[in-house]
């Protein structure tokens, strides 16, 4: 499972950034996967209006937002943004990332695609200020709760010191440690003891996303679902997005990656083999199945997302196996 934490001070060494990797340091102690984002280093133009994301779904600004943020965005089941409170709001780095997010926002309600993630992913925000003033944190609620939504994130609860001006004060904080443990076991516990599946493929850009995907949003709270490639591809099958598409379901910014970088740190308790080639168990220690979905040849690709849906719902004691449970409806199977 990601943790991602978005780390919205410029300032080096700060209050934020002491209390962020608190918080990280928690969520690997509990044995999450975690990535931090140091928002005032990278390269983040702001909206600038051009509204081509809520017509296409993507945004032409090509930038880290492009090829680093929104996939993990996408990625992420735990989306952490923390911040300093300047003029009652985000730093303006962070707001940037907030308002770039539109382009997730449009995805889902102007184009209205059903995120695989969006039924588990949680968000969480940090914040410190100088001040003590009852409304101090007032604003930024109501920007993290929009944009955890536009991220298809719940917005799962918040830590906020008041009078935290100089670097060091945040770290003096007598209750910050046990509140950021609390907060994190709070968070984390939950999606900790999923079983874990692999979908193991030959590049991770077509059968095995799809997989994987149907997995995450049927059942995402019972089990964690990855997918890798023993030869991962640079991206995923645009045609594979496409017919997805069609059935509402969003595969954007999806990237493939290597089995071995899909399972680092951890055991799968499933692994179900895509590749009809490979041969032996992946891992002998796990569940191992083999499907036999249908090649997606000369770029048919039309009738693989209901083979694949069909085995999903059939993942052994996960599913009652007799129901089909297209989506984006949820699906009482899984119950
Ligand atoms: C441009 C700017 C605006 C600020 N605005 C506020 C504010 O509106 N209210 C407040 O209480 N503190 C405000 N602060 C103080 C910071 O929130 C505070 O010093 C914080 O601890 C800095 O955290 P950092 O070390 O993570 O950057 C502001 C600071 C700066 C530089």
């Amino acid at each position: 499972m990601l943790v991602l934490g978005l780390q919205g001070s410029p300032r080096k060494k700060g209050n934020t950034s002491f209390l962020l990797s608190a918080f990280m340091k928690e969520a690997e102690r509990l044995g999450a996967l975690t990535q931090v984002v140091e928002v005032d280093k990278q390269n983040i133009v702001p909206c600038k209006e051009y509204i081509v994301c809520e017509k296409k779904g993507f945004c032409p600004i090509d930038d880290d937002m492009t090829h680093q943020i929104y996939p993990l965005l996408r990625r992420a089941e735990i989306v952490v943004a923390a911040t300093p409170i300047f003029f009652y709001n985000t730093t303006a780095q962070l707001k940037a990332l907030i308002d770039r997010s539109q382009t997730l926002w449009a995805r889902k309600y102007k184009l209205q695609l059903t995120d695989p993630g969006r039924n588990i992913r949680r968000g969480f925000m940090l914040a410190v200020g100088a001040t003590k003033g009852k409304n101090l944190f007032e604003g930024l609620h109501l920007t993290a709760k929009y944009f955890f939504d536009a991220v298809g994130a719940q917005y799962a609860g918040s830590l906020t010191y008041r009078h935290v001006e100089h670097k060091g004060d945040m770290e003096k904080h007598p209750t910050v440690l046990a509140d950021v443990k609390q907060a994190a076991e709070d968070l984390l516990e939950p999606l900790l003891n999923r079983k874990i599946i692999l979908f193991a493929g030959q590049t991770d850009s077509c059968r095995s996303q799809m997989a994987s995907a149907f997995t995450q949003f049927l059942a995402g709270d019972k089990i964690e679902a990855l997918s890798g490639g023993q030869a991962p591809a640079d991206k995923i099958d645009p045609k594979m997005v496409e017919v997805m598409q069609e059935r509402k379901i969003d595969m954007a910014f999806r990237i493939p990656q290597s089995i071995e970088k899909a399972v680092s740190g951890i055991k799968p308790d499933i692994v179900v083999s895509l590749d009809q080639a490979s041969g032996e168990a992946l891992y002998p220690e796990a569940e191992n199945e083999k499907w036999a979905l249908p090649e997606p040849a000369g770029g048919q690709l039309e009738n693989v997302p209901d083979s694949v849906e069909r085995e999903t719902t059939r993942i052994p004691n996960l599913t009652t196996g007799t129901e089909r449970c297209p989506l984006p409806r949820a699906c009482g199977s899984w119950q």
